[in-house]
């Protein structure tokens, strides 16, 4: 059985049916479902039942995949454990410095832009959901916001240099949030703010809540343009909300999307997804120059 590719709205995204991650997939279907997240930025993948084993092995065909931030549950695994549940099967105080680290996830974001070598996909496994409802994830294009930028806007944008830094999102979304050591450990990294897609040609933002500054502007000229851009690519009529279902395996493009979460009742109900992360291709940026091929 091939695969099969149902467009999830008019401007980006796809579903993607008629393989089994769990029983293996052919180098052609594997070619099929990699261009498809090249070209669509998002795919959805129903009826997928995943061991952690399985997720990694099919992530890892996209690329390295990324380890856990040392201080996070699960460090120095290649699994993001993005859940309100503690490995001891309790739930997670709401006001411990873990549950925030999930919360700031309804910020709109890109994975590890704020580390040197970016995410390039991510995919995430609905493993338990809520059962009250709640807990969508967003989704947005930013290869149509690309598009949809008035010229003047474009022109600005292309060439720029961003600078991320997961300090300045955990403060936006909780003053006092962040700690010495995510700041120490984490400094700010110079991402290109333009990214160009090496399979398809295609340009795209690569924009998200952790942008504290752009190379060239004042601090609050870079981040008054990055939240003009963010409000842009997340225009309520040009986003996708994914309502999970159980085994659902979403996959995204960190290059040329933004997402976030959305609330669900944290202290009452249980959410356990399993992220696993494939690494760009290296450092955007090198030595204040953006690196060629970014
Ligand atoms: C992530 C993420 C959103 C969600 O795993 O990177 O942002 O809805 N998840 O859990
Ligand atoms: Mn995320």
């Amino acid at each position: 059985m091939a695969v099969q590719i149902e467009k999830l709205t008019s401007h980006f995204g796809a579903r993607l049916t008629g393989f089994s991650i769990q029983d293996g997939i052919s180098e052609d279907d594997f070619r099929v479902i990699n261009r498809a997240i090249n070209e669509y930025g998002l795919i959805v993948m129903p009826n997928q039942p995943l061991t952690d084993d399985t997720q990694i092995a099919f992530s890892e065909r996209f690329g390295p995949l990324e380890e856990t931030l040392t201080g996070a549950v699960g460090a120095g695994s290649k699994l993001v454990r993005v859940t309100n549940i503690l490995p001891d099967g309790t739930i997670k105080d709401p006001n411990s410095q873990l549950a925030l680290f999930t919360r700031a996830n309804f910020l709109w974001h890109t994975d590890s832009s704020f580390k040197e070598t970016p995410a390039k996909f991510s995919l995430l496994s609905g493993r338990e959901l809520p059962k009250k409802g709640g807990g969508d994830t967003e989704f947005a294009s930013t290869a149509v916001a690309f598009d949809e930028l008035p010229t003047e806007l474009r022109q600005v944008v292309e060439g720029k240099i961003a600078i991320h830094s997961i300090a300045h999102s955990r403060e936006k979304f909780q003053k006092g949030s962040s700690t010495e050591e995510q700041r120490r450990r984490l400094p700010p990294v110079q991402q290109a703010l333009v990214r160009t897609n090496p399979l398809t040609g295609r340009k795209s933002i690569h924009i998200a809540s952790h942008i504290s500054g752009v190379v060239g502007m004042a601090d609050d000229v870079g981040q008054k343009l990055a939240e003009k851009l963010l409000e842009v690519a997340a225009n309520p009529s040009k986003i996708y909300r994914h309502q999970w279902s159980a085994n659902d395996a979403v996959m995204w493009d960190n290059r040329a999307t933004i997402h976030r979460a959305t609330p669900y009742d944290e202290t009452g109900d249980r959410r356990l997804m399993i992220r696993t992360t494939v690494s760009d291709f290296g450092p955007t940026v090198m030595n204040g120059t953006i690196v060629e091929g970014a």
